[in-house]
């Protein structure tokens, strides 16, 4: 069976705990596609290469850096996906994933709009800005208020890029979690999952 999940958000909104969630519940593979991106961004600057050569030569081991979480990576992230021969070099591997036998979750920002737009099922998870940054500042300390200026930045630059801007699709389903447990933003989501599959 093929069926494509595809999630989108910004940054902190919880689409990687609800995709890793969606996933499990119904047995289909997940990709984290701003992994790829962090991949990117990191490796770009820590050899001072080219983005666009560094995409187009990503391996699976540079997934698996653990320095790819980390605001910096975000930031750096974000920065190549802006340029558009960065996001060409990575569509191909992504929509082989989603076609993959046996069920795929991809969680991105450009997954139902530009990689998927025929996915069986698209959400699209979002957040205040406030409560984001909360939760990112959570996970990585530090001063919350430098947090929240990130996430503002990084939000800008994925919504208003030309290439494959952040934005939900027409005919995505949009989950708020700002008054959410994940419990519930994950039980709407499998809902949403469950009444396509049925
Ligand atoms: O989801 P994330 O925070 O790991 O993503 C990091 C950055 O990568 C994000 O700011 C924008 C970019 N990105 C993208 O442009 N398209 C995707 N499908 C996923 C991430």
């Amino acid at each position: 069976m093929r069926f494509t999940i595809a999630i989108d958000g910004p940054a902190a909104a919880g689409k990687g705990t609800i995709s890793r969630a969606v996933a499990e519940r119904f047995g289909f593979a997940h990709l984290d596609t701003g992994a790829l991106y962090r991949a990117v961004g990191v490796k770009a600057q820590a050899t001072g290469r080219d983005p666009v050569d560094t995409a187009r030569s990503l391996s699976p081991a540079d997934l698996e850096r653990d320095d790819l979480r980390t605001l910096a990576a975000g930031q750096a992230a974000s920065k190549v996906a802006a340029l558009p021969e960065v996001r060409a070099a990575l569509v191909d591997f992504q929509r082989e994933f989603a076609r993959r036998e046996g069920g795929a979750v991809l969680d991105g920002r450009d997954i139902g709009t530009v990689i998927c737009p025929g996915a069986e099922v698209k959400l699209f998870v979002t957040a205040s800005p406030e409560v984001r940054a909360h939760r990112r500042w959570l996970e990585v300390g530090g001063d919350e208020v430098q947090v929240l200026a990130e996430v503002r930045e990084r939000d800008a630059r994925d919504m208003n890029r030309a290439d494959a801007p952040l934005r939900p699709a027409e005919d995505a389903l949009v989950i708020d979690t700002s008054d959410l447990s994940i419990e519930e933003a994950v039980a709407a989501a499998c809902a949403a999952v469950a009444a396509r599959l049925a």
